[in-house]
């Protein structure tokens, strides 16, 4: 059941939000949410779901507090509701990060709408699937959107905002509007893209990383190398389009592809997606195990943490 309130809050009013799913995603969520000062209702079905939460919330919270926290950000502010509509109704604005499968998001969104008041808006972390997909059951698709995030949603700033065909345009840019007030990086698309941007970016270097070691022409150490030493490192000052401005030297991006056009044909095939054979899949993980050298997944989230911070703050955009 829904209930009606007196119009939708401002997104500088929001108080509470609830983050539905509290795995690696809406945990980070979670996280980043206590640490901007709100106050957060987290549900997810899982039995040890509340345990994995406060585990990944504790281990966030130090990279959160040396960023600033904001004033009154607690960690008492959390709490774990065993029932969905409970949750769903104290919430001024809804993240959801359920498994990225479209039956269950489609189902999940559906309860998530029947129990959120109406003028609240509901977004999904979903890495890929459409709104107009994820909607049909909403009973007021208006107010659903994507808002997809990066891991860890605590230190990556940017969120893609993107509506469905049955979302009102009002109910995207609030949501625009309530992440950059919250401190994001905000994208908002105007159309719906498999993937959104950034996510198609990525995955077309993996799905080219995957052909690499499938065919033996590269190891994972190899391809992580050569990011984190190479482009890797340009990246969070210019992206790829103003990288390659200045790979053309005073003649920037036109002398670019005007010299290195022609030869960019064959690096430029878009190559089909690399059959994840059991092989394949092996020698990632075992690449992975490798490469990690003893580090558990707590010390790599503690490294890369340092390291994002490290980041930001040399650029001034702590
Ligand atoms: N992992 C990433 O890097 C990443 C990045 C951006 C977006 N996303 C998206 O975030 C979402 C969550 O991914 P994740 O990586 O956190 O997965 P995850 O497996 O770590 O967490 C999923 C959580 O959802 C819970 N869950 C299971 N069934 C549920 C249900 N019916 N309702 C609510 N919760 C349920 C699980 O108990 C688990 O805690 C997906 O849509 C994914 O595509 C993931």
């Amino acid at each position: 059941m829904t209930s009606a309130r007196v119009g939708r809050p401002a997104p500088a009013d929001v108080r509470t939000v609830t983050c539905v799913g509290a795995g690696v995603i809406g945990g980070g969520w979670v996280a980043y949410f206590l640490a901007r000062g709100y106050r957060v209702v987290a549900w997810d079905p899982a039995e040890d779901a509340e345990q994995r939460l406060r585990h990944l919330v504790s281990a966030a919270w130090p990279a959160l507090t040396e960023l600033g926290l904001a004033d009154g950000a607690s960690l008492e502010h959390l709490t774990v509701e065993h029932d969905l509509a409970t949750a769903c109704a104290q919430a001024d604005f809804v993240q959801e990060s359920a498994p990225e499968d479209l039956e269950l998001k489609r189902a999940l969104l559906a309860r998530i709408d029947a129990a959120t008041p109406v003028e609240v808006v509901i977004s999904s972390s979903t890495s890929g699937y459409a709104m107009s997909e994820m909607q049909t059951a909403c009973a007021h698709p208006e107010r659903t959107v994507v808002g997809h995030p990066f891991n860890p949603p605590y230190l990556i700033p940017l969120v893609e905002v993107v509506g469905g065909a049955a979302t009102s345009p009002e109910a995207v840019a609030w949501a625009s509007d309530f992440f950059r007030h919250t401190g994001k990086s905000v994208i908002t698309m105007e159309r719906e893209v498999p993937g959104f941007i950034a996510n198609r970016l990525q995955e077309a270097l993996w799905r080219e990383a995957l052909h690499m070691v499938a065919a033996g022409e590269a190891t994972v150490e190899q391809i992580d190398l050569s990011i984190t030493d190479g482009p890797g490192l340009r990246w969070p000052v210019h992206g790829p389009m103003l990288t390659f401005h200045l790979a053309g030297g005073q003649g920037g991006m036109a002398h670019m592809l005007d010299h290195f056009g022609p030869s960019l044909q064959s690096p430029w095939t878009r190559l089909v997606a690399a059959e994840l054979t059991p092989a394949l899949r092996d020698a990632v993980v075992d690449g992975c195990d490798r490469e990690a050298d003893g580090r558990s997944i707590d010390d790599l989230v503690a490294e890369r943490d340092r390291g994002v911070i490290a980041i930001l703050r040399a650029l001034g955009r702590a």
